[in-house]
């Protein structure tokens, strides 16, 4: 990485706490930064020499159209990764609202000026929630409660997270990153059909409950639809700056919405803050991976998947991609991955999580030794590894950006289930996520999409809960090489896996290692093998695993892997044939 992108008053914000912002109005002054975050033109920058492009181009691969078109500008205005990314996850929070949100929360992996980073903007549960919250008088689990309507919302860190990076890092006014956005909700966009499908899916599992078809009645396939309430609160958020989510205007509609239905409160919007988080880093075939820690299961899991699979390469040689014996031995490592998520994993603000221990390579090489090729599935139960308990749900959405100084950002960010709990925050125009859902709601029991969990990730006020979310990097002599993420829910780390090796141990160009078959398996229900609808385990390979002792199952859900590999320096960015997306060279 060469010259830095960015000047002496962003790296000043980057130590400001929250109430950083009156004091940065101070200091603001002193610097020459302007109100909203925006830098003034200053000398000491002016003498500085451009930095000098490390590639060839700038590079996304997106969920959508619209923000392939919005990355472009943004870039063409002079735009780095980072504010590439905001613009980008704001334009999917109007285009993508089955996903893309303010209302929710994620995670950013990011590679700026040659030094890696990882921000945690993750909903966290309001401080009325309690491990009960969800349970009826007898104990019993509220069918539903944690997944739809106005008690499954937990406080949202997306416009948090946005601006912290943006002020961190991003070269252009706030104002200008929002734009595109403000623009798709005024004049509307031309509704895919797919997006139509997941709207009429969505809308019976909401009828009679929230009020998702007061707004989103209108998407319909081929129809452009317009969200001026959306276009209003955006406006907002534009002109006072993030915290407007949390303080002002927005954060008031947030609080009457839940006021005697929800658990946030203003309070809580107030007490929001967004993490840096060291990123977990390991070494994998002549690579450095850059990926999530906890909040997220996903990094530890990945990487303790990478690590598995090269421990094992004598069992793996002469073993075909995707065949029964291969199946068989991923899913012994699968087995492994979840049993150590469901027994250690929480948020490590709240709870030790044993992250270095989980992704230390002696362990990791004894948990290999484990895996038996000719072992009949479910033969030896399978515990978590460093002594003495996972469901979760699919809808998420994730982007990839490379910029040409070579600065990268992987986020993933999401609503949890399609359109969050359906509920929207009247006269604000946007939906809230139904994060609360990815806790322990009762222990033993299972989330919405299938993977439990411990005490570590029980409800309590204040906590994030556990995420599979895993934006990832892979760096070579601390170089992008690859930026890759998928949504999926406990199949995103099974996902980029899978994608890793087929581009790195089996060498595959970008759109054919997306378009391979992937499979998912995860300990518990035991033997189950989930399929994917774009790519169905049939014929021989079915009758295969079946005879091995394995039930198949198709999964509703495909993944939508979004990727961009660096090879010397041309950006080769790749959308998942299973989606909509796009991969652009933006030169
Ligand atoms: O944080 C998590 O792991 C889940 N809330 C993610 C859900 C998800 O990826 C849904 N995607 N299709």
């Amino acid at each position: 990485m060469s010259v830095p992108t960015h000047g002496a008053p962003r790296a000043l914000f980057a130590s400001l706490s929250s109430s950083r912002i009156a004091r940065a109005a101070v200091l603001c002054a002193a610097f020459g930064v302007l109100a909203g975050g925006a830098v003034a033109p200053a000398p000491a920058l002016a003498k500085t020499a451009p930095p000098k492009p490390a590639l060839d181009a700038s590079a996304v691969a997106v969920p959508d159209r619209y923000s392939a078109d919005t990355a472009q500008q943004i870039f063409a205005a002079g735009g780095n990764a980072v504010d590439a990314a905001v613009a980008i996850a704001f334009t999917l929070a109007v285009t993508r609202p089955d996903a893309g949100n303010i209302g929710g929360g994620g995670f950013m992996t990011l590679f700026m000026d040659g030094k890696p980073y990882f921000l945690d903007y993750r909903e966290r549960a309001p401080q009325q929630a309690t491990r009960d919250t969800y349970l009826d008088d007898k104990g019993n689990l509220v069918p539903g409660m944690s997944v739809v309507g106005h008690r499954a919302v937990g406080v949202p860190g997306t416009v948090e997270g946005m601006w912290e990076a943006q002020q961190r890092f991003g070269k252009l006014k706030w104002k200008q990153v929002l734009a595109p956005a403000i623009r798709y909700a005024t004049d509307g966009f031309e509704v895919d059909p797919s997006l139509q499908q997941r709207r009429d899916a969505a809308a019976k599992n909401f009828a009679g409950k929230t009020n998702f078809d007061a707004y989103f009645s209108g998407l319909k396939a081929g129809a452009t639809f317009r969200q001026p309430e959306l276009a209003q609160t955006l406006s907002r958020i534009a002109g006072d700056g993030g915290r407007e989510f949390y303080e002002g205007r927005t954060a008031d509609q947030i609080a009457r919405q839940m006021y005697g239905h929800g658990l946030v409160t203003k309070q809580d919007l107030i007490q929001y803050k967004a993490v840096w988080r060291q990123p977990l880093s390991a070494d994998w075939n002549g690579y450095r991976v850059i990926t999530a820690p906890p909040p997220s299961s996903g990094g530890i899991g990945l990487i303790q998947m990478l690590k598995m699979k090269a421990d094992l390469k004598p069992a793996f040689d002469g073993i075909e991609l995707n065949s029964a014996p291969y199946i068989h031995l991923i899913a012994q490592i699968e087995d492994r991955v979840f049993a150590d998520r469901q027994r250690y994993l929480g948020d490590p603000d709240a709870e030790k999580v044993p992250a270095a221990k989980l992704i230390d390579d002696a362990y990791l090489a004894q948990r290999a030794g484990e895996v038996k090729p000719d072992e009949v599935p479910g033969a030896t139960p399978v515990k978590a590894g460093l002594g003495d308990a996972l469901p979760e749900k699919a809808q998420t959405t994730h982007f990839s950006v490379v910029d040409k100084w070579g600065n990268a950002v992987s986020n993933t960010y999401t609503l949890n289930g399609d359109f969050g709990a359906g509920v929207v925050v009247d006269g604000g125009g946007f939906l809230l996520n139904d994060a609360m859902d990815d806790f322990v709601t009762k222990p033993g029991s299972e989330s919405a999409g299938g993977v439990s969990g411990a005490e570590a990730n029980t409800v309590a006020p204040g906590r994030r809960p556990l995420s599979s979310m895993t934006p990832t990097l892979l760096l070579k002599d601390n170089k992008v090489a690859l930026v890759i993420g998928t949504p999926g829910g406990s199949r995103i780390l099974t996902s980029i896996f899978q994608v890793m090796t087929n581009l790195y141990d089996f060498n595959m160009a970008p759109t054919d290692a997306l378009a391979a078959m992937r499979f998912h398996h995860q300990l518990l229900p035991q033997k189950t093998i989930y399929f994917e609808p774009f790519h169905p385990v049939t014929g021989e390979l079915a009758e295969q695993l079946k005879a091995m002792g394995y039930t198949l199952e198709e999964q509703s859900f495909n993944g939508d892997v979004q990727l961009i590999r660096v090879e010397g320096t041309a950006p080769e960015p790749a959308a998942d044939p299973r989606g909509v997306g796009v991969g652009r060279v933006i030169r």
